[in-house]
């Protein structure tokens, strides 16, 4: 599976562009603030209707402009797709595969599967409980749709139930009935997403350590620990005499959406006694792993996106990243640097197609 070309309307600050790459190697340079992350970030679009970095689709249609468009054609299994992810200033956005809108924007999702691996990735350790549970669930949704419906209708639903706790709050009346009402099957959601979230970690766990062995040479014994409310015998009933807490404090304590990854070198909290090396492939080992995961459950690799990671990494961790998308069957990799001397000594022996890309205030040009 490969993009083929993008062509970018009014998306952040490329104004109109039409860009072709390779179906191996796209190396993205120009210097800083030019728009090299940008362009990765239309490409997580297309492939997971949303941007990377900012969740408010309308901020990223140019400044002083009604709408974006972003459009690629993507091979998969000998086909070729047309996607195309547009929003206009007032509506909602709109995904379209070959013409035809998708009704649920999450049907979408793990069709051309992505891994972005980017400075921010150290936030997984870093950042609060809700990083790590995205994360997790990011990799569980792109295989397995079932699972994304489960974890949107529990949102929804915890969400309203929110809200009636809060309203409940406001109005000074109470109405356990109601309430009572949506446990049901918000109970039924989370033994669900607790169930699927234990049997990634199970499958994921072994190929993390490999991955982390194999980049850091140690000994250390590195570890997830899933963590869960659900995990108490008892968590049903815990739950529902929870209901006094949870009208004052006017949401609801208990639940998968409070689960947590607890990561650990040598037993011992990564974040808080992890060397920068040992976290920096803590992280890498993470999304080396997703990508494995993502590439057994499809049988095919997903795109490889490479963003500004070269500051931040040593030149064998570097290769082996390369080594991994390029071993057996090559995959489709996007990488983006402010030194392309640098990329290209990085790339010198890799035995494949690379195409070099310049950008210049939103213009990406083929070097
Ligand atoms: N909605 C937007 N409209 C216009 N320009 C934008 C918008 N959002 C971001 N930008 C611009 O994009 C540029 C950053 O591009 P980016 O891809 O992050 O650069 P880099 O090449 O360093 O990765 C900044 O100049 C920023 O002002
Ligand atoms: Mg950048």
């Amino acid at each position: 599976m490969y993009l083929e070309n993008i062509s970018l309307r009014q998306f952040k600050n490329y104004q109109h562009s039409e860009i072709k790459f390779s179906r191996f190697i796209n190396c993205i340079m120009g210097s800083n603030g030019s728009g090299k992350t940008n362009l990765l970030d239309a490409i997580h679009y297309l492939s997971l209707t949303k941007s990377a970095l900012n969740s408010i689709d309308q901020q990223n249609i140019q400044h002083d402009e009604e709408f974006f468009s972003i459009k690629g054609t993507f091979h998969l299994d000998d086909k070729k797709y047309q996607i195309q992810c547009s929003c206009k200033s007032g509506s909602k956005k709109v995904v379209k595969k070959d013409n035809k809108p998708y009704l649920k924007l999450s049907e979408h999702i793990g069709v051309f599967p992505l891994v972005l691996i980017s400075p921010y990735d150290t936030d997984i350790i870093r950042e609060g409980s809700s990083t790590r549970r995205k994360f997790m669930d990011g990799i569980i949704s792109q295989i397995d749709g079932q699972y994304l419906q489960s974890l949107l209708k529990y949102q929804r639903l915890l969400s309203q139930r929110n809200q009636l706790l809060k309203d409940f709050a406001r109005k000074h009346q109470f109405d356990a009935q109601l309430i009572a009402s949506y446990d049901e099957p918000l109970l039924k959601l989370m033994k669900a997403i607790f169930d699927r979230r234990t049997k990634f970690l199970d499958q994921y766990m072994p190929i993390f350590k490999k991955h982390y062995m194999s980049l850091s040479e140690g000994m250390e014994d590195v570890d997830l620990k899933y963590k869960s409310d659900l995990f108490s015998p008892d968590f049903e009933e815990q739950y529902l005499s929870n209901y006094q807490r949870d009208l004052s404090i006017q949401r609801t304590g208990m639940g998968t959406h409070k689960d947590d990854l607890v990561c650990s070198i040598s037993g011992y909290s990564i974040r808080k006694f992890g060397s920068q090396g040992q976290q920096k492939s803590f992280v890498i080992a993470l999304k080396l792993a997703q990508f494995e995961m993502i590439q057994n459950d499809k049988g095919f690799k997903p795109i490889l996106l490479l963003d500004d990671i070269f500051d931040k990494l040593d030149d064998l961790r570097i290769k082996k990243l390369i080594d991994m998308v390029s071993s057996q069957s090559f995959g489709q990799l996007f990488i983006t640097d402010a030194r392309p001397e640098r990329t290209a000594r990085i790339l010198e022996n890799t035995p494949c197609e690379i195409a070099n890309f310049l950008v210049e205030y939103g213009h990406a040009v083929a070097t």
